[in-house]
């Protein structure tokens, strides 16, 4: 694909997706849901557990942050959104989810999380760690004429479907990493601690 195709993918991504929340890097400061982790000084030392306020969170949309020194995003999904994942398994390297280290068992189910609606991952692309863009749009894209919604990387073109899963042929070899994370209520989200960990 020429580069041309890829900027011309990201001008429509920017232009389709207006609803969407997130950015990486310097942009996350000049965003609304930047108000909606704040972890601690201490937190941001040790890499302790980070809350996510959901509260702000529209279907469709995605709020970013950071755990551990990683790019933390939590994806709001659709039913639609939802209903994309079981068509394509044979599109993917690891459709179930067998490379254990890349999620929690917890997660290791078709929607890789513990609330279908929710969605969350580690973003840093499992080839070389560049952050992969929500391209929640299906239809044709410069880098996939049949696609049904994703993560794009555009660091070399790796896929993910909306549940994280790499796309067989590309070079990233592992699903985007599910970390570990609870319900702290309905609305509240902690990255970094398992279910019923003590505290
Ligand atoms: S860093 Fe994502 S494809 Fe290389």
């Amino acid at each position: 694909m020429s580069e041309n195709g890829v900027n011309k993918g990201r001008r429509r991504l920017l232009t389709a997706t207006t609803a969407v929340v997130g950015a990486a890097g310097a942009g996350l400061a000049a965003l609304p849901f930047i108000q909606s982790w704040q972890p601690s000084a201490k937190a941001k030392v040790v890499g302790a557990p980070v809350e996510f306020n959901l509260q702000p969170l529209e279907p469709g949309q995605i709020i970013r942050g950071l755990w551990r020194g990683k790019t933390i995003g939590i994806l709001r999904r659709t039913t639609e959104m939802l209903d994309t994942l079981p068509g394509l398994d044979s599109k993917l390297r690891d459709p179930d989810s067998a490379a254990e280290e890349q999620q929690p068992v917890y997660a290791q189910n078709q929607n890789r999380s513990i609330k279908p609606e929710y969605l969350v991952l580690v973003m840093n692309c499992t080839h070389l760690g560049c952050v992969p863009e929500l391209v929640p749009e299906v239809g044709a894209q410069p880098f996939d004429a049949e696609w049904q919604g994703g993560f794009y990387c555009p660091c070399h073109k790796s896929k993910f479907d909306l549940a994280g899963r790499v796309y067989d042929g590309v070079p990233a070899q592992l699903n985007l990493q599910v970390p570990p994370y609870q319900f702290l209520d309905d609305r509240t989200i902690v990255v970094g601690i398992d279910p019923q960990s003590p505290a």
